[in-house]
């Protein structure tokens, strides 16, 4: 696991778009695993920059979301559909046949999430997945508790998850109590995973998933299992690391 720390948002957020746009421009049709939440906003500006500005294609790319609550229809403004259109689709040349975002309204929600994670490996598996993590370390909403190599599937969402969604409802009544979340068995066979943090609300999950015990009460220390995982960071997120983190070469140095 190598961990970045940046100084601020802005460059977290031009990194991790940097490093998709190479796998894009290396290969066309790459398959990109996408998250939701206000973490990855600054990346999709900077993919949405570059499609406009450096003409970044997305024509062959296939992507893949990590969630979506259960019930909600893909037009409501809460939706992942919705953010995902919002925020990223609208604006590049993504074929809309290409995008997956799990179906909130699927009316056989197992089979659903079971043709979900066939899906991925029919397009030949995720080449980069974008994380963010929870205040209390979940990835996509495989919350504390959740089996360290579970599939896609239905989950009840954690009482601090819905505390934390609460702010984009109404009510906190109206946060949806359960989600169809990629597993994180499935998120652990993509080739390469990039997570994203900010804030000081985010360093305890930090510290615990890079630098404690592999445990599933922390989801994303799951990803110490991971060959090509990175975790790139503000000050901030990373203000509870204990070690030292540096630029490994990508080569052994000549001795
Ligand atoms: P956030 O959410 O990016 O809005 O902080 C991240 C998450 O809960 O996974």
């Amino acid at each position: 696991m190598q961990v970045i720390i940046k100084k601020d948002y802005d460059e977290m957020s031009k990194l991790a778009a940097g490093m998709i746009a190479e796998v894009i421009r290396k290969k066309p049709r790459c398959v990109l695993g996408l998250a939701t939440g206000s973490t990855p906003l600054g990346t999709y500006k900077e993919l949405i920059r570059l499609h406009k500005k450096e003409r970044l294609d997305f024509s062959q790319v296939v992507t893949f979301n990590l969630d979506e609550y259960v019930g909600l229809d893909p037009n409501h403004n809460q939706s992942y559909w919705y953010f995902m259109y919002q925020n990223l689709f609208k604006h590049i040349n993504i074929r809309i046949e290409n995008v997956h975002v799990p179906n909130g309204k699927a009316p056989d929600v197992e089979a659903y999430c079971a043709w979900y994670d066939g899906e991925i490996e029919r397009a030949g598996g995720i080449d980069i997945q974008v994380l963010g993590i929870g205040g209390n370390g979940h990835i996509a909403f495989n919350e504390p508790g959740t089996a360290l190599f579970s599939r896609t599937g239905w989950v009840v969402l954690d009482k601090r998850t819905i505390e934390d969604n609460a702010r984009f409802f109404k009510r906190k009544a109206d946060v949806p109590r359960y989600a169809i979340s990629m597993g994180t068995g499935t998120i652990l066979e993509a080739q390469r995973i990039i997570l994203l943090a900010t804030k000081e609300s985010k360093a305890d999950a930090i510290a615990a998933s890079v630098e404690g015990p592999i445990t599933a009460n922390v989801p994303a220390s799951a990803l110490q299992l991971h060959p090509d995982c990175t975790f790139i960071v503000d000050k901030a997120a990373a203000s509870k690391l204990c070690r030292k983190y540096g630029s490994t070469p990508k080569k052994l140095p000549r001795q």
